[in-house]
This record gives C-alpha cells, sequence and structure tokens, in this order.
C-alpha cells in the first residue's frame, strides 16, 4: 500500500513534532506538512511543506488528490482559553476542519483520519478522577463543546459511513520544541521557561488545580501507534480517554526546586482557573490499554528533567 500523510496545523505544538516522527518513521517525502503560516526551519526544510486553510475545502481536497494522500492528520484547533474570547471563530475552525477531513473520507478521497479531542469534553458534574471513558460529559468551554461535538461526529462517521477515524482525549502536554498557545494547560509548559529565565512564575492557576497531563514523547507516540493499530482494535471510534500523569502548580513547582532550589511560584488565578476547575484531575485510560497496547513512559519526574536540559541556556 503506498501511504502518504498529510498534516493539517503542521506548525503547532503538537504538529510540530509529530511531522518530525512521521517523517522519521516513513520517509521525509512521504509526508506533507500543512498549515495557515509557516513554520520553523527545521520543519519547512525537513520534508514537503503547503500552505492550507483547513476550512477551505476545495484547498483540502486539492492538496489531497494533487499528493495523493492517504492518512490525514487533523492537528489544526483552536484551544480553550483562545476559544473563550472568539467562540464563533473556534467554533468554525474547529468544526468545519472536522467535516471537511470526514467528508474527505467518507468520499474515499483518503482512507484514515487521525482528530485529537481533549480533557475538555468533561465539565464540572463528570466525576474528577480516574474520570471513566464513558461518564457524564457536560462541557462548559466552548472549546470543549466543540471536542464533544467532534467525537459524535466521529462515530457517526464511523458507523454510518464506515470512515476510519481514530482518536484520544489529549490532556495537557509538555514539550520543550515548540510553545503551545491559547491552552488553559499551557501554565505546565510557560513556568520551565520562565523559571530558568527568571527564576520565578507567576501561575494563572491556584496552588491545587491538579490536571492531567502529558511528556509531548507519549503523545506522539500514542498517535503514531493508534493510526496504525489494526481497524479492528479501535474499538472506541469517538476518542479514547488517554492518561499518564497528574499535577498541581504546587507540585510541579516543588519538583522544578529540586533542580533549582531558589525558584519562586506565585499565584494569580485568572479565567482560566474556572476552565481547570471544570475538568478531570486524573483520567480512566484502560480501554485505550486494553485495546491497542497504550502505555505511558513519561513521569513528572523524569518530565521535569528533560524540559530543564532542554531549555537550559547551553554554557
Ligand atoms: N491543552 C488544552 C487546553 O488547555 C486542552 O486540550 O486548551
Amino acid at each position: 500500500m503506498k501511504k502518504r500523510i498529510l498534516i493539517v496545523g503542521a506548525c503547532g505544538q503538537i504538529g510540530t513534532e509529530l511531522t518530525g516522527a512521521l517523517r522519521a518513521k516513513f520517509g521525509d517525502h512521504k509526508v506533507i506538512a500543512s498549515d495557515i503560516r509557516e513554520g520553523e526551519d527545521a520543519l519547512m526544510k525537513g520534508g514537503p511543506f503547503e500552505i492550507l486553510d483547513a476550512t477551505d475545502y476545495f484547498a483540502l481536497e486539492d492538496l489531497v488528490m494533487r499528493h495523493e494522500i492517504t492518512d490525514v492528520y487533523l492537528m489544526a484547533a483552536m484551544l480553550s482559553a483562545t476559544a473563550e474570547k472568539f467562540p464563533m471563530k473556534a467554533w468554525n475552525l474547529n468544526m468545519n476542519s472536522l467535516f471537511n477531513v470526514l467528508n474527505l473520507a467518507k468520499d474515499h478521497k483518503i482512507e484514515k483520519v487521525f482528530w485529537p479531542s481533549s480533557i475538555a469534553v468533561f465539565g464540572s458534574t463528570t466525576p474528577k478522577s480516574d474520570t471513566p471513558q464513558r461518564t457524564i460529559m457536560e462541557p462548559s468551554t466552548v472549546y470543549g463543546i466543540s471536542k464533544q461535538t467532534g467525537e459524535r461526529w466521529c462515530e457517526y462517521y464511523h458507523q454510518k459511513f464506515g470512515v476510519d477515524v481514530r482518536s484520544v482525549r489529549y490532556p495537557g502536554l509538555i514539550s520543550y520544541k515548540t510553545l503551545p498557545g491559547g491552552g488553559t494547560t499551557d501554565y505546565a509548559v510557560d513556568i520551565f521557561h520562565k523559571a530558568l529565565k527568571h527564576g520565578k512564575y507567576i501561575s494563572f492557576l491556584n496552588s491545587e488545580s491538579t490536571l492531567p497531563m502529558m511528556f509531548m514523547d507519549d503523545a506522539i507516540r500514542a498517535t503514531i501507534d493508534i493510526m496504525e493499530s489494526p481497524s479492528e482494535k479501535v474499538k472506541i471510534r469517538s476518542s479514547y480517554n488517554l492518561g499518564a500523569i497528574s499535577f498541581s502548580p504546587a507540585e510541579i513547582s516543588e519538583e522544578i526546586k529540586t533542580h533549582l532550589p531558589e525558584f519562586e511560584m506565585e499565584y494569580q488565578p485568572d479565567f482560566r482557573q474556572a476552565i481547570a476547575d471544570s475538568w478531570p484531575q486524573s483520567i480512566d485510560d484502560s480501554d485505550a490499554r486494553q485495546d491497542w497496547g497504550w502505555e505511558h513512559q513519561f513521569d513528572l519526574k523524569a518530565t521535569t528533567k528533560i524540559m530543564l536540559d532542554n531549555l537550559k541556556p547551553s554554557e
């Protein structure tokens, strides 16, 4: 089978690392990176790149046909904090891009779709700890509503039209290569930059806001693993719970202090506190572990060390 992959939203926090990993696995010329804007040098020079507005069906269809794309990873989205400021823009981007990709698959123009969901599908009425795969879902954010709706449409397209769509509910993702933008869990990346630069961080979440998190390498492995699993192993076609670690701002601050004893933390919660308060603290991901062998590798200790080692200015 001649696999050709398109990544939509390749310049974002996840897209950048996913593009690198897919190029390494399948070969640079098999992977087409695309985004609405150009990205960092390594990404632009490492293989084919196209400018693409994911909400433009005809532009997407043209790109897919020209490159004979088989697999699409749809990583373009507006995240939770920004989406609260631009609700209609977020809804249009998050939903129309998904419909465009699902419709291409329905019409047999592509074979397989990856679309990420999020812990944001849950809400304040959801059980907070070890949140089950199937539970009460009353999301209270624009972003969460778009992700929950997207999950329903993915399952619908799978059942009704046989679309091979696969999805995981990412927790907050921690990485050093590309900054996240506009999320509520972004503090857990920013804290490392500020700790090294200023020895101090002002957190926009309170000290006890425990949230599910994951180191990027785990997230990328989960993404490629679910896409490469035999179809019959992917039993859930809405989206899989995916867990790794959970910590609060106070706990990550303590871990950073084991490396940087002078590090100081201050708390000034803003509108993002209410978003964090509506999300789970930890996730039961036993379905992903059973169905397609998901296993995380990085704990908070390892993540902290890798982040500091990689962001440290070189001597
Ligand atoms: N990390 C995302 C956010 O904070 C959640 O999916 O918006």
